[in-house]
């Protein structure tokens, strides 16, 4: 027998082992099927899987419909004129009626803290638009973009930040540029009008974003998603951006001198921080951070603390994609988490987030500054004093 008969013949009998392997599976399968009296097989009469209840906590009850509206396995069967599943129906992005569902849906909506009746309300709206533009801002592509979510009537802070860590600057062609986030301040909240003032500074400094919507803590997370929306569209070639309060120092330098040293594959998907993980939302009804359970149950995703946190440009552009998947949330860096998660990015901790403050006695030490990223909270005062000291640091450290 030549080689190649006898590979054939060996063939042959692994087929026929197969089969036979393939029959006795088959026969002890079918040998004890539930049957009746008569032998016929039983066939179930009511349904043997289970649909998971839905949620009963509103949020989570609306997201779960949301997921299923982005679901593309859903979505092959759905058409484009827009029916529920459909991608086109996007009443959930710019119905800005106050939505008065919520006031029989959500159990005990009476007796809710009125920024969660707010929150609920307008939770559909999102499509705000601007007061005040910088549309030039990021004419010559930036490196960093510093974001800073402020309010109307903190001047002091703004200044200070111009006057020391965020100044616009380019270093070595290393270009720095700076935007103060600001949404409205109405006098139906009793705020005095500040808005000649506020369209000075803006002229003066040309680094003033002003959206026309409630700035409210609540209203944080729309803050972030308006923001999103405008580095997509002002401002989508910056590399990296720096996301913060204005009670924050931030050591720009260190920032720089970090981010000019990550690799590509690095710097790609950036997104560091002071990240919480295994967190979830405070019952303490006296708590600023408080969420009730008919608002919202379970985990929080890790998420990065929102006194400030840095990301790559070409994220912020995917994030901006994502945030139609994503209802808004009371609390905007548990959102940002939340459509990082979307994106199936976990944000990274870095120890140079000190977003809980240094130790008592090292905040006289300058020296203490030299390698941190961000320190919550500083004043007018001590950002400007931190920052000139840091220009001669480094021969005393
Ligand atoms: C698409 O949806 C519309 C409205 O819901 C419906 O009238 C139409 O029959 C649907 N078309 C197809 C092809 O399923
Ligand atoms: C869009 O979805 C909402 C519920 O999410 C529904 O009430 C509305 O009728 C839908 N609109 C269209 C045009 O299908
Ligand atoms: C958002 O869009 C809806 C529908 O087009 C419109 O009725 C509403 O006035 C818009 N809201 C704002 C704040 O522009
Ligand atoms: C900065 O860019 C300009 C023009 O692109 C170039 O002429 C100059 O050499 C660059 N400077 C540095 C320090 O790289
Ligand atoms: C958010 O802003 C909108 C638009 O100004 C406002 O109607 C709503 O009450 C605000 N929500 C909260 C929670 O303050
Ligand atoms: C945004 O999403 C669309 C559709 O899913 C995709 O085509 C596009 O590339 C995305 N853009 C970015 C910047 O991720």
């Amino acid at each position: 027998m030549s080689v190649g008969r006898r590979r054939i013949k060996l063939l042959g009998i692994l087929m026929m082992v197969n089969v036979f392997i393939y029959l006795i599976v088959e026969v002890s399968k079918n040998s004890n099927p539930e049957k009746n009296a008569k032998g016929e097989v039983i066939i179930p009469k009511e349904k043997f899987w289970r649909i998971s209840e839905p949620p009963a906590a509103y949020w989570n009850r609306e997201q779960e419909k949301l997921n299923r509206k982005y679901n593309p396995i859903l979505n092959m069967f759905a058409n484009q004129t827009g029916d529920a599943y459909g991608f086109s129906n996007t009443s959930h992005l710019n119905y800005c009626e106050p939505d008065l569902r919520v006031t029989s849906i959500v159990s005990g909506f009476s007796s809710l803290p009125d920024r969660f009746k707010d929150f609920l309300l307008y939770l559909r709206c999102r499509n705000y638009s601007l007061l005040i533009d910088q549309p030039n801002k990021c004419a010559k592509k930036p490196f960093l973009l510093l974001a800073i979510k402020s309010l109307t009537s903190h001047f002091a802070r703004r200044q200070a930040i111009r006057e020391s860590w965020g100044r616009e600057t380019n270093v070595g062609n290393h270009t720095v540029v700076r935007v103060f986030l600001l949404g409205q301040t109405p006098p139906e909240d009793n705020h005095p009008d500040l808005s000649y003032m506020l369209k000075y500074e803006s002229e003066k400094h040309q680094d003033i974003l002003l959206w026309n919507y409630r700035d409210t803590f609540f209203n944080l997370s729309l803050k972030e998603v308006l923001f999103l929306k405008w580095v997509s569209t002002s401002c989508p070639d910056a590399e990296f951006v720096f996301k913060g309060d204005d009670d924050v120092f931030v050591n720009t330098h260190h920032i720089l001198n970090y981010l000019n040293s990550l690799s590509k594959k690095k710097a790609k998907d950036l997104f560091i921080g002071d990240v919480i993980h295994n967190a979830g939302p405070h019952r303490n009804k006296k708590l600023k951070y408080y969420i009730p359970e008919v608002v919202y149950t379970g985990v929080y995703p890790p998420y990065a603390g929102g006194g400030g946190f840095l990301f790559s440009g070409p994220l912020a552009l995917r994030l901006y994609n994502v945030t139609d998947r994503v209802l808004l949330y009371p609390i905007d860096d548990v959102y940002t988490g939340m459509c990082l998660q979307k994106l199936g990015l976990v944000p990274e901790k870095h120890d140079g987030f000190k977003t809980f403050d240094i130790e008592e006695k090292n905040k006289n030490n300058i020296c203490s500054y030299l390698n941190l990223m961000l320190v919550h909270s500083r004043k007018p005062q001590e950002m400007i004093d931190i920052w000139s000291r840091l220009q001669n640091v480094h021969l005393k450290c």
